[in-house]
């Protein structure tokens, strides 16, 4: 099943770049930086982890990005990911960006969203795999620094496709940044939003999404399913959803596999992804081959998956089909 999985060229539309953060690259930034995070040693850090629900992971993913301080850092972090991605495979990717996590540290948005396009560049030459940028918002931070952000981003526009929304969800509800959307929809970027698991509510903040937001997409949105007409609504506009087993199995001890499940069942765009991978150990395939240890996932299963992720991207039609195209001769 890996061999297979492996095989398959696939997409990866959840992933955040400071989440591929790997403790040997943490270190090694933090020393040549001259910040002290506390860590005498790569294993030091690993062993510092201890993740089991979303601020305990979050707490952690802040504090690493400390070491993240030159244009020659986002180059190099982004361009570590993309090694990764090739090792996997994986022949797309629309990868999110957190820069109030940076800015809020005094690193200019220019040095950061410049280091990650080189690397983009430069992978899609050396590699082949072409990207698309999404910058995230940090939901539990204010609309007016989300507003600024995003208004920092103009110049860059050519370089991102579009806007997501993170970080700590409770009491941070979608409508909180509904203005923030709209403008970034009028100044044409896609929108996606985390509708995270077992968040408080969960449900509420995805009909915001749906109805108020009006996104293009959903991260996570494993609690859909205990909303049938939520469901329908989701399966009727075609709308992806980037699910993230490994990940969810740290935040919820579940891998989701039996919602995953359904939501194809239903003809929902579910898609498989690993969200912040150097911290869960998973990066794309080692995710798929946890749907097929954990939920007996078929090949058939898995190639549907493959090839929602492809239909759900924000590619053109042309290049949708030129790869559906590969993975069905692959599969
Ligand atoms: N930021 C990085 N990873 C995240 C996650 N899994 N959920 C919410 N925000 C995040
Ligand atoms: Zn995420």
């Amino acid at each position: 099943m890996r061999d297979f999985i492996q095989s398959l060229p696939k997409a990866e539309l959840h992933v955040h770049l400071e989440g591929t953060f790997e403790p040997e690259h943490i270190f090694a930034m933090a020393a040549r930086n001259g910040i002290d995070l506390g860590y005498e040693s790569p294993e030091a850090i690993v062993a510092a982890y201890d993740f089991y629900d979303l601020p305990s992971f979050l707490t952690f993913y802040y504090k690493a990005m400390h070491a993240l301080q030159t244009e020659q850092d986002f180059y190099e972090l982004t361009y570590a990911y993309f090694e990764k991605a090739k090792a996997d495979n994986i022949v797309y990717v629309e990868p999110f960006f957190d820069p109030q996590g940076h800015t809020s540290r005094g690193v200019a948005f220019e040095t950061i969203i410049s280091g990650i396009h080189r690397a983009q560049a430069d992978a899609r030459t050396n590699l082949g795999i072409e990207s698309n940028l999404i910058m995230c918002f940090l939901r539990d931070m204010s609309a007016e620094s989300a507003m600024e952000h995003l208004l920092m981003s103009l110049p860059f526009k050519e370089w991102i496709i579009g806007v997501g929304l993170d970080s700590d969800e409770k009491d941070n509800p979608p409508l909180k940044f509904a203005e923030v959307f709209q403008r970034a929809r009028a100044e044409g970027y896609k929108l996606t939003m985390h509708c995270d698991v077992n968040q408080k509510d969960i449900l509420g903040h995805m009909w915001e999404c749906l109805n108020e937001i009006q996104v293009d997409r959903i991260d996570h949105g494993v609690n859909s399913l205990e909303d049938p007409s939520l469901c329908e609504e989701i399966a009727k506009r075609g709308l992806g959803l980037t699910v993230c087993p490994v990940s969810n199995n740290f935040v919820v001890q579940t891998y989701t596999t039996d919602e995953i499940r359904k939501m194809l069942q239903l003809g929902m765009k579910a898609t498989v992804n690993s969200d912040d991978p150097a911290y869960f150990r998973a990066y794309l395939t080692d995710n798929f081959v946890a749907l097929a240890e954990h939920g007996e996932f078929t090949q058939a299963e898995i190639t549907q998956l493959v090839k929602n992720a492809f239909e759900v991207s924000w590619l053109s039609e042309a290049d949708i089909a030129e790869h559906l195209a590969a993975v069905n001769a692959a599969a």
